[in-house]
């Protein structure tokens, strides 16, 4: 309290405002000594990246600024394409999910699709919370849903840190069985055998991440029994 009232005093509101200025410009400081590191390796480095992209990965992450995709993959940009929300969900009636994966499947062609899920996930968590969170509500209950459909292991779990961490990878896996239920994954699958669809946890307290070795073809498989969409479509069938 004794803190916030001092930052109340007209000094150090500007010199609250000038540290954040700073960290703004530093950004801008941190671009070009980037762009230089670049092109001190390859002077051309810029002009080969604004040609195009075909990047192998399509990465479907949490939002949490700690767990950033490029880095943790060790992967420069152009190698990896990128969907970030809270939770790292997949939900089918989200426009800007679907776009993504339709894009990256069908127009680039990506051979991998990962799901990476992180352990401390603040979505996770206030989805285990019996509250009303507001306009979180619809988008969280998509991890509820996951609760309830492996409810009976997870209320299994007595240890409450060990039953979150089993939701983060619960969570991880029911979506990458939402990814497999696409025509877009289906088709380009049955037609040049990938994607493969994967899912990761990555362990925010050592910075590994950890393969789920979700087993793609059985799921694709047990999936098609019920959402079978590989047939293509007129728009996509004379492909072949
Ligand atoms: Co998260």
């Amino acid at each position: 309290m004794i803190t916030f009232l001092r930052l109340l005093t007209s000094k150090n509101i500007l010199y609250t405002t000038f540290a954040f200025m700073t960290t703004y410009e530093e950004v801008f400081e941190n671009n070009r000594a980037w762009v230089a590191s670049k092109t001190n390796k390859d002077k051309d480095y810029f002009e080969k990246l604004a040609r195009d992209q075909k990047p192998d990965f399509l990465y479907i992450g949490c939002s949490d600024s700690r767990a950033p995709a490029n880095e943790i993959m060790g992967l420069e940009p152009g190698e990896v394409f990128v969907h970030r929300n809270v939770g790292n969900l997949v939900v089918n009636t989200d426009l800007n999910v679907m776009s993504v994966i339709n894009y990256a499947v069908r127009n680039l062609q990506v051979k991998h699709i990962v799901v990476c899920g992180h352990y401390n996930c603040g979505g996770v968590k206030a989805a285990m919370v019996s509250e009303d969170l507001g306009i979180l509500n619809p988008w969280l209950r998509n991890i509820r849903d996951v609760f309830r459909l492996h409810k009976e292991e997870l209320f299994s779990i007595t240890d409450e840190e060990k039953r979150y961490k089993r939701l983060v990878e619960l969570n991880v896996q029911e979506q990458c069985i939402n990814i497999i239920k696409t025509a877009a994954v289906q088709q380009s699958y049955n037609k040049n055998k990938f994607p493969i669809v994967h899912g990761w946890v990555f362990d925010l307290s050592c910075g590994l991440l950890k393969d789920l070795e979700i087993d793609f073809v059985a799921t694709l498989k047990d999936i098609q029994k019920i959402y079978n969409l590989s047939n293509g479509s007129s728009m996509y069938g004379n492909e072949e």
